[in-house]
């Protein structure tokens, strides 16, 4: 038997016979001509089967199969410059593995809810696969690019004892005899304990906000990389972030442009992602939200959603907005030497109205100044000893930012919502399937 080949190595065996195995996307035809849309995961061919040149068991086991059936077909790839992809396959033989019926996600029109509840299903679809493809890509793209650059990964934990990005959207688990535990919000600073042992690393994982907010970017599980760097100031982390959008970028359109196509993303808003990106201050953004005549900016305030697709809007690469005020941030930011009531922190909106993709800082390595806030915060300092030991002994400047990587995936495929970039994904009111 020929060893079975992936439909998206097909150009190599130009007039080859080959074996795929794979599922049926979708069939055309009658009669004696049939024409199956197959998909085996690396991609999808159209394959024509004629009666008389197959078995009569295939043909008519094609002819009653349903959406979704998984078979194996064997064939000659066949050039053919009108099919997607450029080839299709001419079948001389094959088996049915499962005859299905009655699919419940058909070619019509279904509503996000019907599909959201049959996401196990609805990950075969093309723009969903697509999707995940891509997220593929950005993912091997984040690992290369730190292995190259000498970042060791060294994980986070998940169950945490305290909270690292406020209070108010921790998960809380009971953890054995009346402990309290709480699903990671950001493994930042596990992560900080690694860069002092290991001096760059990275970790990348599953982070949880308990998020009560309906929005097209918000989930309650997420996947979160964290590069942290010993010896690094807030440039360096600016550096660092913008080398990474522009290599994630570049590397998904090398290797994704069919699944893009799929996607209809227009690629000149990908292809003008290099080089370096516009910074601004917050005070400078300020400045334009409040000389903005659609924009409610309160001075001094976070930036909301829609004054951060008003910034983003002005330029067609991500901006990266730095020293937010105090206030606003979390308690780890290093205090602005040159505007006390600023931190030297930076967050990196993505243009499209995505929002914030990234966010990160120097961290204040000041063991006196750092006791202060947690303070400030309402923190547990007894929780945080073994966080300030990093102060204590052999204390540096460091930083490191967090990159959402669904709000990353979402806008590179150019989607709607985050939800799609996340392969099950987590939201208020939905942990099913
Ligand atoms: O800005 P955040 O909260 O930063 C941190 O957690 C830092 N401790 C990271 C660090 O410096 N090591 O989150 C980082 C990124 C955001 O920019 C956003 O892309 C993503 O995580 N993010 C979310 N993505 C989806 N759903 C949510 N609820 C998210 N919250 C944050
Ligand atoms: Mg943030």
């Amino acid at each position: 038997m020929t060893s079975v080949t992936s439909i998206e190595n097909l150009a190599q065996h130009a007039s080859e016979t080959v074996e795929l195995a794979g599922w049926m996307h979708s069939k055309t035809g009658k009669g004696k001509l049939q024409f199956v849309h197959m998909r085996d995961g690396t991609g999808f061919v159209q394959c024509v089967v004629k009666r008389g040149a197959v078995p009569d068991e295939l043909f008519d086991g094609l002819a009653d199969a349903g959406q979704e059936s998984s078979l194996r077909l064997i064939g000659e790839v066949r050039a053919d410059p009108r099919a997607p992809g450029g080839f299709e396959l001419v079948v001389s033989g094959g088996e049915m593995i499962q005859s299905a019926h009655d699919y419940p996600i058909t070619p019509k029109e279904h509503g996000a809810d019907f599909l959201l509840s049959r996401r196990h299903l609805w990950l075969r679809s093309k723009r969903q696969w697509a999707v995940m493809r891509v997220r593929d890509a950005v993912i091997t793209s984040i690992r290369r690019f730190f292995d190259e650059r000498g970042f060791a990964c060294v994980d986070s934990p998940m169950f945490t004892p305290s909270a690292c990005e406020g209070t108010s959207n921790l998960f809380e688990l009971d953890y054995f005899e009346d402990q309290k535990a709480y699903l990671t919000q950001s493994g930042q600073l596990y992560a900080e304990a690694s860069a002092m042992a290991l001096g760059k690393i990275y970790c990348f994982g599953p982070t949880f906000r308990a998020e009560k907010s309906k929005t097209r970017r918000h989930l309650t599980e997420f996947w979160m990389l964290e590069p942290e760097m010993a010896f690094a100031d807030l440039d360096d982390v600016c550096a660092l972030a913008e080398d990474l959008i522009c290599r994630i970028v570049k590397d998904v359109l090398e290797r994704r442009q069919p699944e893009l196509a799929v996607l209809e993303r227009d690629l000149s808003k990908l292809e003008c992602v290099e080089g370096k990106f516009p910074r601004i201050t917050y005070e400078e953004a300020s400045k334009i939200l409040l000389e903005h005549p659609d924009s409610n900016f309160v001075a001094g305030e976070d930036f909301g959603a829609p004054d951060e697709t008003i910034l983003s809007e002005r330029y067609n690469q991500p901006v990266m907005i730095t020293r937010y005020p105090k206030a606003v941030k979390s308690f780890y930011m290093k205090e602005d030497p040159e505007d006390p009531t600023k931190v030297l922190c930076v967050d990196m909106i993505a243009p499209e109205g995505v929002g914030e993709i990234i966010g990160g800082s120097q961290r204040e390595e000041d063991l006196g100044t750092l006791v202060a806030e947690i303070e400030r915060h309402g923190l547990p300092q007894a929780e945080f000893e073994w966080y300030l030991d990093l102060r204590r002994y052999g204390s540096v400047p460091h930083g490191g930012f967090g990159l959402g990587l669904e709000r990353t995936v979402g806008w590179i495929c150019g989607l709607e919502h985050v939800r799609e970039a996340a392969p099950f994904p987590r939201m208020m009111g939905r942990i099913r399937p």
